[in-house]
């Protein structure tokens, strides 16, 4: 990859956006709309099912030109094709990063190495469409012989966090007789109450792991062979028709007792949080069926293609890219709320939150030097209507900025039209309230609204596997480009490391003492001498 010498705070863009960033205070969005009456219709972009309405942002033409500029002084262009193009540009890693080459078309790929990976694509994709229509159709059978009705999903983070979004955001296509359960936490609680209801001979385990190291997903697993030995007899070899392994390391699954048969591989090159479009995707393809689970696939292709052909003033993930850019490094924003307003969409900030801030929570560039400059916001959110009587209130009146996008779907069949229209209304009530505000009555300063909160709204025409893969990927792109933006390797996760090192020396008895600091010591020695 061959990059210009680039730090952003050092382009004549970024000088510009701080100039303007002195003015924005002069200006509210409601005095934009007042002199730009095109303002809806010329802020508002369309890419398959899903439309983004971003004029109720705080942003002027002036600001949002000089945002583009800042992205044509970048390396965005450059990093987008070396991704695509399969360079290993998680340099850290020495990985290339290729989860679009998961829902990628034969005609997508054109040198040899493309049409090898979508070769490998395919035939990995194929297992999981052969595994998945066994277990649909009732032709995967427990050791007793009966058809699986219950499959426990043990993984974490990325191998938890997409399929379980996944599973619960299309909830309206799931299989009738086959529920779906995850299990991430080592929390024992977890797992041992979630078997607790469950028949063991009917009962599936996918073991969900990129690397098959994963200290909570291996003693997750390790309790579900010992839950079918205590229940049915089996020794982990017998119980081998109730498990089934999906992994980058076939090696370790091997060693783990897996047949190979039962497992289901994907590329190094995926990553751990890009990985829902994988065999990590099995339970997806399990719950609406492979032809579904490749609606997905198409969704997020379609955000794929128009990522790498739309001009970027109508680039849906580079817009959402530059408007945070905008308000974290000149605003000074430190967080960023997503709702959607859609229960089924209730795990989308978790989701959000592993993909946005294992990506670009990161303070050293590309060159190995410290940043000078603010990198991923704290993205949290909450479903709406639940959120507005929880936290809306400091949104509307509290002292921080708190840039929002707004997700809804404009059609439900799960819903009818009178609770859908109140959803909705109250979904657009909101962000209409957040821009415009309102003066307080007289002697009441308590009921002043200032207004001038910032927002994107993104509607879906349904909450479809097409439109929900697109959704996923746009923010996967969007993320991209912010890491592009701020000269940082948006695909390595060193930080989760020294927490896991640290756990690991004081769970051994021998390392436990010397190495510890006094306040940890002391917990831990009060943990053991409290333990029953
Ligand atoms: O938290 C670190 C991490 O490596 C994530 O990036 C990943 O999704 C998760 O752990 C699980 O890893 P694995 O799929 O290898 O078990």
């Amino acid at each position: 990859m061959k990059s210009k010498q680039y730090s952003p705070n050092e382009t004549v863009a970024w000088r510009n956006l701080e100039a303007l960033a002195q003015d924005s205070t002069k200006t509210t969005i409601a005095d934009l709309f007042k002199s730009e009456t095109d303002r809806a219709e010329k802020m508002s972009v369309e890419i398959g099912g899903i439309v983004l309405d971003f004029s109720k942002n705080l942003v002027s033409q002036d600001v949002l030109s000089e945002l583009m500029a800042l992205v044509d002084e970048s390396n965005l262009e450059t990093h987008r094709d070396a991704m695509f193009a399969g360079e290993s540009i998680n340099s850290t890693e020495d990985r290339a990063v290729l989860h679009a080459a998961l829902r990628a078309e034969p005609e997508d790929a054109n040198t040899p190495q493309e049409k090898e990976r979508n070769r490998l694509v395919k035939t990995q994709l194929d297992h999981v469409r052969e595994v998945s229509e066994k277990i649909r159709s009732g032709g995967w059978q427990g050791s007793t012989g009966k058809s699986i009705t219950d499959i426990v999903n043990i993984g974490i983070g990325g191998s938890d966090l997409g399929p379980k979004l996944a599973c619960n955001g299309l909830a309206e296509f799931a299989h009738p007789d086959i529920d779906i359960h995850f299990i991430s936490n080592v929390d024992g609680a977890e797992i041992l109450t979630t078997l607790a209801k469950l028949n063991p001979e009917t009962t599936l385990i996918t073991v969900a792991s990129k690397t098959f190291t994963t200290q909570e997903t291996l003693l997750n697993a390790k309790t579900a062979i010992n839950w079918f030995e205590t229940k049915l007899g089996l020794s982990s070899a017998q119980s081998s028709p109730h498990f089934i392994a999906l992994t980058a390391n076939r090696d370790n699954a091997v060693s783990y007792g897996i047949p190979e048969s039962q497992i289901l591989e994907f590329a190094e090159w995926v990553g751990g949080r890009y990985s829902l479009w994988s065999s990590i995707g099995l339970s997806i393809a399990i719950s609406i069926g492979f032809e579904r689970f490749s609606d997905m696939l198409a969704g997020a292709r379609e955000m794929d293609l128009h990522f790498r052909t739309a001009p970027i003033d109508q680039n849906m993930p580079v817009i959402m890219a530059v408007l945070g850019i905008w308000y974290t490094n000149f605003l000074n924003a430190q967080s960023s709320a997503v709702i959607p307003y859609c229960e089924r969409l209730l795990l989308l900030p978790s989701y959000l939150q592993q993909l946005d801030m294992e990506s670009n929570g990161k303070s050293t560039t590309l060159e190995g030097e410290p940043v000078s400059y603010n990198t991923g916001p704290i993205l949290w959110g909450q479903t709406g209507t639940n959120g507005q009587h929880a936290f809306f209130q400091l949104l509307h009146q509290g002292t921080r900025l708190v840039p929002i996008d707004f997700i809804a779907a404009v059609n439900d069949n799960l819903s009818n039209k009178e609770h859908h229209r109140v959803l909705l209304g109250n979904m657009l009530g909101q962000s209409s309230a957040l821009m415009m505000g309102q003066p307080a009555p007289k002697n009441q300063p308590y009921r002043f609204y200032e207004g001038n909160k910032p927002s994107n709204t993104l509607l879906m025409n349904s909450l479809s596997a097409k439109n929900f893969g697109a959704l996923v990927a746009l923010y996967e792109h969007k993320v991209f480009v912010q890491g592009s933006l701020w000269n940082i390797n948006s695909f390595d996760q060193w930080g989760v490391e020294l927490g896991k090192k640290m756990a690991n020396e004081l769970l051994d008895a021998e390392h436990s003492d010397g190495n510890l600091d006094p306040s940890t010591k002391r917990l831990f020695n009060h943990i053991d001498s409290n333990s029953l």
